[in-house]
């Protein structure tokens, strides 16, 4: 019976030769695929990629990438393997005329399933054994950081300190920021990912995996950056109204150039909103419609840096400290410069809806409150605010701060018109 199907299969694939073989097909097929991969190689890894997660540029994303590689080429081989064996019995055994019979029909082989058993497992210990390996170095490391910093997710932006005395953790360098985080290269970062509200995720693609930030515990992550330069991050996990609006920088200075930064932080910018107080030479006085903003933002020098962390109730806005020197504003939503801080000073709620600041001021009552002058002398200070050198390590890193606007528009007008 058997030997009789397999008679007829010969017979009925005669004819066949005359058209191409299957092993023709498969170079054709296999030509078509190198063409494919030689494509896709053209892409340069060099071309800048701000959120690329394949150019890694620390310790910890180095890990992440050599396990993408693993993964990578183990199911490139499984893939090219198993439709090479699908094209390969599809055209080898395919009906070649309609006398053909059906082949006979078998039911079990336990040495085919033992081996299709056995060979994904071992595709699947070998990707195993390093992850785990991975996980556990990843979380030795970050139990130990040359530098620890705690990072607490708002809605939506970063706080960022630099230890303090409220036993929070972190190295007492007496720093508090917001959606800039300075560290030295080569060093190892200690990240205490903290919140209070809701559940963030922080994410730098160039630098680490994604870690979720979760009210009530403490999350560490740890980055051991390669090359000095900017990178950029973001809010992974949905937040609320202005979770794309929550983005960040992570800036690798030098060690000297760090510690350059961290003393222009200390320094803070000095001044007095004190109309009466006689100021020693070359201290600014701030002006008087900045008291506005110091019942929510900070400004060392003139408040000292305040911890917000986890208590929403005491300051609720970003330090402002050197804010001159920040790339952006709004958590990476716009270009720091003067129109951008014009319109966002004048009605935060129509470029970013829903934040708090935009509960604080409405549209048109800064206007209402501040005369032409004294609006005009509240955004010259604030652009005045950074250290007395010019700000640190402005020139080895430039920022290209992607999607955030230029130049914000007059949203306030268009809807006017209505
Ligand atoms: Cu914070 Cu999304």
């Amino acid at each position: 019976m058997t030997r009789g199907s397999d008679e007829q299969m010969e017979q009925s694939a005669k004819p066949l030769k005359s058209r191409r073989s299957p092993g023709g097909r498969l170079l054709t097929l296999g030509l078509l695929g190198t063409i494919a991969m030689l494509v896709l190689a053209a892409c340069s890894p060099n071309d800048f990629k701000p959120y690329s997660t394949i150019s890694p540029a620390s310790e910890t994303a180095d890990d992440v990438q050599s396990l993408y590689i693993l993964v990578f080429w183990l199911a490139l081989i499984v893939f090219v393997g198993v439709q090479f064996a699908i094209v390969y019995i599809a055209l080898r055994y395919r009906r070649t005329s309609p006398a053909r019979q059906r082949p006979p029909q078998v039911h079990g082989n336990k040495r085919l399933e033992i081996v299709w058993t056995v060979i994904p497992a071992v595709v699947l210990l070998i990707i195993l054994i390093p992850t785990i390996t991975t996980l556990y170095d990843h979380d030795a490391a970050a139990q130990n950081g040359d530098i620890e910093i705690d990072v607490f997710g708002k809605q939506w932006w970063w706080e960022v300190h630099y230890g303090e005395d409220t036993g929070q953790g972190g190295d007492d360098l007496g720093i508090i920021t917001a959606n800039e985080i300075h560290i030295p290269v080569d060093k190892n970062i200690v990240l205490n990912l903290r919140s209070n509200n809701v559940i963030h995720s922080f994410w730098v693609p160039r630098l680490s995996g994604k870690m979720d930030i979760m009210p009530g515990q403490v999350n560490k992550l740890s980055i051991t950056a390669n090359e000095p330069g900017i990178y950029y991050g973001e809010c992974a996990e949905f937040c609320g109204a202005q979770h794309a609006w929550m983005r960040f920088t992570v800036i690798v200075h030098p060690e000297d150039e760090f510690y350059a930064w961290v003393n222009a932080q200390r320094a803070g910018n000095p001044g007095t909103i004190d109309q009466e107080a006689d100021l020693p030479e070359g201290v600014t006085r701030a002006p008087q419609a900045f008291s506005l903003c110091l019942s929510c933002h900070t400004v060392n020098g003139i408040t000292p840096y305040t911890t917000t962390g986890l208590d929403a109730q005491s300051n609720f806005g970003p330090d402002l400290t050197n804010l001159a020197c920040r790339d952006t504003i709004a958590a990476g939503m716009l270009i720091n410069n003067r129109v951008n801080l014009e319109a966002w000073i004048d009605d935060p709620g129509s470029i970013k809806p829903g934040n708090y600041m935009s509960e604080q001021i409405l549209p048109g009552m800064m206007r209402e409150a501040l005369s032409e002058e004294e609006f005009t002398l509240l955004i010259d200070y604030l652009m005045s605010l950074q250290p007395e050198g010019g700000c640190v390590g402005a020139e080895s890193a430039e920022s290209v701060a992607p999607g955030a606007t230029p130049v914000a528009s007059p949203v306030a007008e268009t809807e006017e018109e209505d």
